[in-house]
């Protein structure tokens, strides 16, 4: 079949922070502000300078798309490569594929994950993943909670806010402070774990000023941390094996959290994190509540095809939803930490077949048959 694969590709100012700070915004850039230099420990400006700009660390690298690109050929399609850039539209309409895999997380704003399956939408293109509605409200962090929250899928507190004037009165401590719109860990660090009023008037301030969004503060999810890789449609998706975040493994002095810092700077090819735990050993019972709460979410979201779940235990041990990722990082060198591929290749799947059951999940939910 003639197929187009959508995507982002990280720029090579992202490995270079003073490249980035000059970079042209015109081009697409995922956050604003880029004062975050500004809120780092010197140590980590100091150890990991090629690692501290994170405007596109939701971008996929070059090997990244090239390995998506050849499991779909090794399927036996065609595959054109559409970036998704302020062209993304009109090369669509000019390629008209017959299919299209989307790994694209967009240009800008807090809808952008949406743009190529809006385009696609309209164009009447079928697509992989969620649509351009489920995927834009995954990636508001506060909205896909008051969904959850309706179908009585256990989820942390929150409020939102953009001035510190709105905080709310009498907050119990600890808080847990994030962007709302971002991923990848972006703007999430080891200060984001909040223990009293001034430091959470840092974090807003932080991120108001860095990524220029508001914040969304959670109430702090202190137990064990898994990540779940889910591929299929309905009642019949199958949820991959668990992944347990083994947060042991997070260097002394730092919270427990997956946190950027653990992420990009501690956790890297030449010096790996033994962090994962690939079925998560944990008891059976807490294994299917895990399983269980996860599906209620895919579905009551209405995921499509596949996504990545993020887990955590509260304090009574009760899975909660940390978030929804319709579109996971999908890092093709098992020597990179990449979650989705990790369970699947637990699962069987290896990279080629991974991508290819994606596909054929779209292909069975659109009734078209390679
Ligand atoms: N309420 C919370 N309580 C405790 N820890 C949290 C909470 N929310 C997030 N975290 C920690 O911060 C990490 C990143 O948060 P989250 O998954 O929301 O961000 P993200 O940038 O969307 O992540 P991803 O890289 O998966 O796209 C989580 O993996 C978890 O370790
Ligand atoms: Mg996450």
């Amino acid at each position: 079949m003639k197929l187009a694969l959508t995507f982002n590709i990280k720029k090579d100012s992202a490995t270079n922070l003073s490249a980035s700070l000059a970079a042209d915004e015109s081009e697409g850039s995922l956050s604003s502000g880029r004062n975050f230099k500004k809120y780092l420990s010197q140590n980590l400006i100091e150890n990991y300078p090629e690692r501290i700009d994170d405007t596109f660390a939701e971008w996929d690298s070059e090997e990244t798309i090239e390995a998506v690109k050849s499991a779909l050929e090794a399927g036996g399609h065609e595959v054109d490569l559409i970036e998704c850039d302020r062209d993304a539209y009109e090369k669509l309409k000019i390629h008209n594929p017959e299919f299209v895999f989307n790994v694209a997380e967009g240009l800008s704003g807090p809808s952008r994950e949406s743009q190529i399956p809006s385009m696609l939408e309209m164009l009447n293109i079928p697509f992989t993943g969620s649509d351009s509605v489920t995927i834009g409200i995954c990636h508001d962090k506060s909205r896909c909670k008051e969904i959850l929250s309706y179908y009585k899928i256990p989820n942390s507190k929150f409020f939102i806010t953009d001035a510190i004037h709105k905080t709310e009165k009498n907050i119990s401590f600890p808080k847990f402070v994030k962007p709302l719109h971002e991923g990848s860990s972006k703007g999430i660090y080891n200060s984001s774990v909040v223990n009293n009023s001034s430091e959470l008037r840092n974090e807003i301030l932080r991120i108001k000023e860095c990524y220029d969004q508001p914040s969304i503060v959670e109430d702090f999810l202190e137990g064990k941390e898994f990540t779940v890789a889910m591929l299929g449609n309905g009642e019949d998706v199958k949820v991959l094996p668990i992944v347990e975040i083994n947060l042991d493994t997070v260097p002394e002095g730092f919270n427990k959290i997956y946190s950027y810092e653990v992420k990009w700077f501690f956790d890297t090819r030449e010096s790996k994190l033994d962090i994962f735990r690939c079925p998560a050993d944990i008891d059976p019972v807490l294994y299917g509540q895990i399983e269980d709460v996860c599906k209620a979410a895919y579905l009551a979201l209405r995921i499509r095809d596949w996504a990545r779940i993020d887990v955590r235990l509260d304090k009574n041990n009760i899975p909660n939803i940390v978030e929804i990722n319709p579109l996971p990082g999908i890092l093709p060198d098992p020597a990179d930490n990449s979650c989705y591929p990790k369970a699947a290749r637990e699962y069987g799947l290896d990279y080629n077949a991974m991508i290819n059951a994606v596909l054929n999940c779209a292909f069975n939910r659109t009734v078209i048959k390679k």
